[in-house]
């Protein structure tokens, strides 16, 4: 049974664990207002953006939306575990361990979570166990053929699928975990009962393979990905999400990453090999998106881990097509890149074999400006005097953007590639400039994306936060909400331990992950007026633009339903009553 610190005891160690106390220890705070403001600490800046509000006892980052309580702060200020966090602060503040409690509904809450990922950790052991025995022979030759050492391959916990149908199933079956379990981690494949004439069949979802596992920085193995040991393909299987695993949130080695402290830049490559090989050379901070193209979601979980983040992805054409795309994302995100360019269109591991940690060392990192330069000169013709032309005009409209030192650099090369004269690449400049003024001064505008963290993008999900922050004071009567003016369940649990009562702090310890409390927090320190009345006028409008959007949506969908139907359907004089109903609502509302 699971058991966990009785509330009343973490109560009290927030209480004697005042937020402000514990983050000055780590950073220099300024009272400002009802906030206290000092650098972040978990990315680089100049200017303060980190704030700490001493009343609902939370942090948050304006900068770089890391956000929660004074718990959190110091797992992710340490880079250690809850339970390591709770330990450091009871020690800080003089108080004893209490007596844990067994919590049957804690229990159900968490159980499956931590039986799948329970699930995954045997299987990455079974895995890792396998590479030394016979049945895992052939994978543990594939890997030193490779090149990998002994000591990466323990680092990385590699391990061998065997070359059967049921080995691992038949081990975690053993083992105490269910055929559903395993299938919905996606370690076993189970044939549905129909198709196979009435008797379940299930087998391993890897064989014969080298399984890499994936494990986040909280060391919980999510997934894993399992090299073919040849030519088979596909060259890599990999788990598909799963309720523990979501491919576009993580990266690969985020466990490695977070060890490592004070690094200049990640290293953001494409393939498993890539991050264990460079690994094994000594080059730090190496990590890999996994299989996809780079989210918004994993730029900023490696902006928790460096100031800057390095492209490093193939020297091949796809790859080279993927970095203009994660140089927007990273754009998107407010955080610096550069781009390592690999030549002759090698991977990384490729490169780093041939050239050495030497030869890898001494690759440039090339400005996303420079980047984007270097690919639109090799797709243009510049023996051609039309293709010169082309060249420098689309040279200059990247250069619009850049600050002018960066510029004036570039315009030098620029001159001799063109063979314009200055001058003359000035007068463009200045001439789209003008043409294009002034959208053209800015950088690129984002695009908008839907991301849970950031600003909310529908207007009636804006009120739903500013509701919750409003309810967050205390002062709004209770019942004037309701759960279902929520409408996802984030917000929804966020209002339900809001109304029990639950304080800010202990709201955080509720959030299912990072950026659901980096939300919560941006939600709960937002400003608010100051007297009730205030508060309550500011709630009613959030309300009645709520429940307006809402029926707007019903009366849309009824409106959908009814132009789909068959004219002479007789279910359609109630649905248009009910339409006109609806209606008659959403008037009141305007
Ligand atoms: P690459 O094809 O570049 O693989 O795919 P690699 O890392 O160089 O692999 P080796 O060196 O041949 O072993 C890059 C990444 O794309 C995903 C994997 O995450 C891989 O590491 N991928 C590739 C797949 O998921 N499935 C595939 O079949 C191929
Ligand atoms: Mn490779």
């Amino acid at each position: 049974m699971a058991s966990r610190y009785p509330a009343s005891w973490l109560d009290e160690l927030r209480s004697r664990s005042d937020i402000v106390q514990v983050v000055s220890g780590y950073v220099a705070l300024k009272k400002a207002g009802r906030k206290y403001w000092g650098l972040c600490p978990f990315h680089g800046e100049k200017t303060a953006s980190f704030s700490v509000d001493a009343e609902q006892q939370l942090y948050y980052c304006f900068g770089c939306k890391a956000g929660g309580n004074v718990i959190g702060f110091v797992m992710e200020i340490e880079r250690c575990s809850y339970h390591e966090a709770v330990e450091l602060l009871a020690e800080r503040a003089h108080i004893p361990l209490p007596q844990m409690v067994e919590d049957e509904d804690y229990e159900r809450r968490r159980s499956r979570r931590e039986r799948l990922l329970q699930a995954n950790r045997d299987a990455a052991r079974f895995y890792h166990e396998m590479l030394f025995q016979p049945a895992g022979a052939p994978a543990l030759n594939y890997l030193r053929k490779r090149g990998l050492s002994d000591a990466v391959i323990r680092r990385f916990g590699l391990g061998a699928a065997p070359d059967e149908w049921t080995a691992l199933t038949d081990h975690l079956l053993s083992k105490g975990y269910t055929l559903e379990e395993l299938s919905s981690v996606g370690l076993t494949v189970v044939k549905s009962p129909e198709k196979e004439g009435g008797t379940v069949r299930s087998f391993d979802m890897f064989r014969n393979r080298a399984v890499f596992p994936i494990i986040d920085m909280y060391k919980n193995v999510l997934a894993f990905g399992g090299r073919s040991l040849g030519n088979q393909q596909p060259k890599y299987l990999n788990t598909a999400d799963t309720p523990v695993f979501n491919k576009r949130k993580g990266v690969y080695a985020a466990n490695l990453l977070r060890q490592e402290r004070h690094l200049d830049h990640v290293i953001l490559v494409e393939g498993y090999m890539d991050v264990v090989s460079l690994t094994q050379f000594g080059v730090k901070g190496v990590c890999a998106t996994l299989g996809t193209a780079l989210t918004n979601e994993q730029a900023r979980l490696l902006r928790r881990f460096a100031p800057e983040v390095y492209l490093g992805y193939d020297g091949d054409s796809a790859g080279q097509h993927a970095i203009l795309r994660g140089l927007d994302i990273l754009q998107e995100e407010g955080i610096p890149a550069r781009v390592l360019d690999f030549p002759d269109g090698l991977d990384p591991d490729e490169f780093i074999r041939r050239d050495g940690a030497a030869g890898f060392a001494s690759l440039p990192a090339l400005s996303p400006t420079a980047y984007r330069l270097r690919r639109l000169k090799d797709t243009t013709d510049l023996s051609d005097p039309e293709g010169r032309m082309k060249y420098a005009r689309s040279a200059m409209e990247l250069l619009l953007s850049v600050d002018p030192v960066e510029r004036s650099t570039h315009m030098k090369a620029l001159q001799l590639e063109t063979g314009f004269s200055m001058e003359t690449l000035q007068e463009q400049l200045d001439s789209l400039r003008h043409s294009t003024a002034p959208v053209a001064e800015k950088p690129k505008p984002p695009r908008p994306s839907v991301r849970k963290s950031g600003p909310a993008a529908a207007p009636d999900l804006a009120a739903q936060e500013t509701l919750l922050s409003l309810l967050a004071t205390g002062q709004i009567p209770k019942d004037m909400v309701e759960e279902k003016d929520f409408e996802d369940d984030e917000l929804k649990s966020l209002y339900m331990s809001l109304v029990a009562g639950a304080s800010s702090a202990s709201v955080m310890d509720a959030a299912p992950d990072d950026e659901a409390r980096s939300r919560y927090a941006r939600i709960l320190l937002s400003p608010t007026a100051d007297s009730t009345d205030q508060l309550i006028s500011m709630a009613t409008q959030c309300l009645s633009r709520i429940r307006r959007a809402a029926c707007q949506k019903q009366f849309d969908a009824l409106q959908q339903r009814i132009r789909s139907m068959d004219p002479s359907d007789p279910a359609i004089p109630s649905l248009l009553m009910e339409a006109q109903e609806v209606q008659g609502k959403l008037d009141k509302y305007k």
